[in-house]
């Protein structure tokens, strides 16, 4: 459960776990700079260069590269990453942790620190196509519809508790790409309403 309800005075803080272009978190920020909502963005972790970090650093919110440490045992390597993140999310005292477009698999300890305080959103309908290959799989399968998930994140992979989803249309033709843009559209709205709601105490999970 998160530790508190946000207020307008005193908004939730959120970090953002971002990999790639970071489209999700520029329309998340762009939310929160257009009117007073109850969380805001205090921290963007990134697990490489992602061009996303842009958007943080454009608002002047701390925006950072945490890169794989250089450990050769690859379960080592994930544990000293994680290790490395979780000190930035404790330093900047966050309260909820947001996955937006973050690639990796977070290991059970670090999903057990954060449960209930850990949202991320998925590109199908769960628990349809979960995985990295969301759009790949959707296409290959011939479905008509597909859409976008926001969830909790547990142990498992895309398997936690589901706090809303939102179908998109499969058109016929649809490259990857295709399919990719229209989901990312409404994942762009349906994220941070969301975490407003979120925020603001209406999921009793
Ligand atoms: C988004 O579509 C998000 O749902 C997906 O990556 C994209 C990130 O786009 N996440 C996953 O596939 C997680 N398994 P962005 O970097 O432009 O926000």
């Amino acid at each position: 459960m998160l530790p508190r309800v946000g207020t307008v005075d005193d908004p939730l803080r959120l970090a953002v776990l971002i990999s790639g272009g970071g489209s999700g978190l520029a329309a998340l920020l762009t939310h929160q700079e257009v009117a007073a909502r109850l969380h805001r963005t205090v921290l963007v972790v990134a697990d490489g260069d992602a061009g996303g970090l842009e958007h943080g650093r454009g608002l002047g919110i701390p925006s950072k590269t945490i890169s794989l440490p250089n450990v050769s045992d690859k379960v080592e390597q994930r544990l000293a990453h994680e290790a490395l993140v979780l000190a930035e999310l404790e330093a900047a005292e966050i309260e909820c942790v947001v996955l937006s477009g973050y690639m990796r698999i977070l290991t059970p300890s670090f999903v057990k620190r954060w449960k209930g305080r850990l949202v991320n959103i998925h590109p199908s309908l769960l628990p349809k196509y979960p995985g990295a290959h969301a759009h790949r799989d959707a296409l290959a399968d011939g479905a008509k519809v597909s859409g976008c998930t926001v969830h909790l994140v547990n142990e498992g992979v895309d398997s936690g508790y589901i706090l809303a989803a939102e179908e998109v249309p499969v058109l016929d033709g649809d490259s990857e790409e295709d399919l990719q843009e229209r989901v990312k559209k409404v994942e762009q709205i349906l994220y941070p309403e969301v975490l407003d709601q979120l925020a603001a105490g209406a999921f009793s999970v």
